[in-house]
């Protein structure tokens, strides 16, 4: 991107002389970008905390897990359960990934593929057109910092991707059509542990009914078109035909990427990641589609591990942006500016109290003590945990900024 600029500029001329951040489907974000992921997170990932985590380096972004068939029924579930705003995708400087072999960014807007080798539907042109579009072009959003880090960066915009849980295909193409404007794909939860999910034949009860995900997949793409993303997130099988056949079925089925846990699911989240299982599923993959790892991510250093020893593009982490939202950024703990972030996103956008005290606890955890996690564990409203805050030296206020400014991560980022 060549953008001539003015030695004496100040950061709001060099902010305003930017060009509009590239808004590319996902599975191009993964293929090229190497991203950071917020993993799904039932209650937590909400609009607040996906936005929190998206001004630290958080490319994409997942919703909660959405049941498909009470979301495609139901406004009081489409209401309580999902949410979203123009701003909450942010905007950064990437730099394509060395093994990109075509960059989009040459390829301009080419990089949406709208057809896909088995699509065998008669054609229609515009029947679809809206898909494509971002879900909002408008956006106040801004870069950590006005300059690129590197001579390649270019700006992107983020993704946000729904996750839903359903046992069959319709509720899911009913769902997935419903969310279609507001988000940049969905994915289907082939994980969940649960015994209640695993009874209603959804989750991980999906991890080995191949033929079942490859028509859900396939169904929603038809409905949708080959260009709209639709991914899976699977765990991996202690038999490992079972993952390979699972993996077939979802790529003859045009899946856009494949996220990949890499524990069983009997497996406890205080077992180890097994990355050698994540490794045997990218291999499976043979390069057809982009991946993204997921399990034990909780420094910067685990980024770069996940990515070494399993070949995935991105990665997803769970836990560890819980108890650090800043952790893609480089941050070691949650710092200070993110507990004010998450304040003035709470307040502003709205969260209820339980949700609130719950994500203070885990980004606070490690900094409390015994005395101090039983106070704030019988705090019983935001505003007394508010106070409370600020009677241990929190100045949120002056601190937050502006909620859409990412310029918290200046200096991180070009120390990547
Ligand atoms: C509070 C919580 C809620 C979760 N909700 C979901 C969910 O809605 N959908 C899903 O696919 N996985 C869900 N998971 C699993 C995570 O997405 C992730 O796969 C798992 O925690 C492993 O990643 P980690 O080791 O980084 O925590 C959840 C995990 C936690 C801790």
């Amino acid at each position: 991107m060549s953008i001539h600029r003015d030695p004496d500029a100040d950061d709001i001329q060099l902010y305003s002389d930017l060009p509009p951040p590239i808004h590319l489907p996902t599975s191009e974000l993964l293929e090229h970008y190497n991203p950071n992921v917020l993993a799904p997170l039932v209650r937590c990932s909400k609009l607040p905390f996906r936005h929190l985590t998206s001004l630290y380096e958080t490319h994409i972004t997942h919703t909660p897990m959405i049941l498909a068939e009470e979301f495609s029924r139901a406004q009081v579930a489409r209401v309580s359960d999902f949410s979203t705003s123009s701003s909450e995708r942010g905007v950064y400087w990437m730099t394509p990934s060395t093994s990109s072999s075509s960059s989009p960014k040459k390829r301009g807007k080419e990089a949406i593929r709208v057809n896909h080798p088995d699509d065998d539907r008669p054609e229609t042109p515009n029947e679809l057109i809206t898909y494509y579009n971002p879900p909002s072009t408008h956006s106040d959003r801004l870069p950590p910092t006005p300059t690129p880090p590197t001579r390649d960066a270019v700006l992107v915009r983020g993704n946000v991707i729904a996750q839903f849980a359903s046992p069959n295909a319709k509720s899911l193409v009913d769902a997935a059509e419903l969310i279609s404007p507001y988000v940049d794909g969905i994915d289907l939860n082939c994980g969940c542990p649960q015994r209640w999910a695993y009874n209603e034949g959804i989750g991980c009860a999906l991890l080995r009914k191949p033929e079942l995900v490859r028509d859900m997949v396939r169904a929603v793409k038809q409905r949708m078109g080959w260009g709209w993303s639709v991914s899976i997130k699977i765990r991996i099988d202690p038999d490992q035909r079972q993952t390979e056949t699972l993996i077939r079925n979802a790529l003859a089925s045009g899946i856009s990427y494949l996220s990949i846990h890499g524990r069983t699911r009997h497996q406890p989240s205080t077992d180890p990641v097994n990355l050698d299982g994540i490794k045997f599923a990218v291999e499976t993959v043979k390069g057809e589609v982009p991946c993204t790892g997921n399990g034990d991510i909780w420094t910067y250093e685990d980024v770069l591990t996940m990515r070494e020893r399993t070949g995935v593009k991105g990665v997803m982490a769970a836990r560890g942006l819980l108890a650090n939202p800043a952790l893609f950024a480089n941050y070691s703990s949650t710092p200070p500016h993110a507990i004010s972030q998450f304040i003035s996103l709470s307040t502003t956008y709205g969260l209820i109290f339980p949700l609130f005290h719950r994500h203070l606890a885990y980004m606070l955890e490690s900094d409390f003590s015994r005395n101090e996690k039983v106070w704030f564990n019988c705090l019983s409203s935001s505003t007394a945990a508010i106070d409370w805050l600020e009677g241990r030296g929190l100045d949120w206020r002056s601190a937050r900024g502006s909620i859409w400014d990412a310029r918290r991560g200046r200096g991180v980022v070009s120390a990547l």
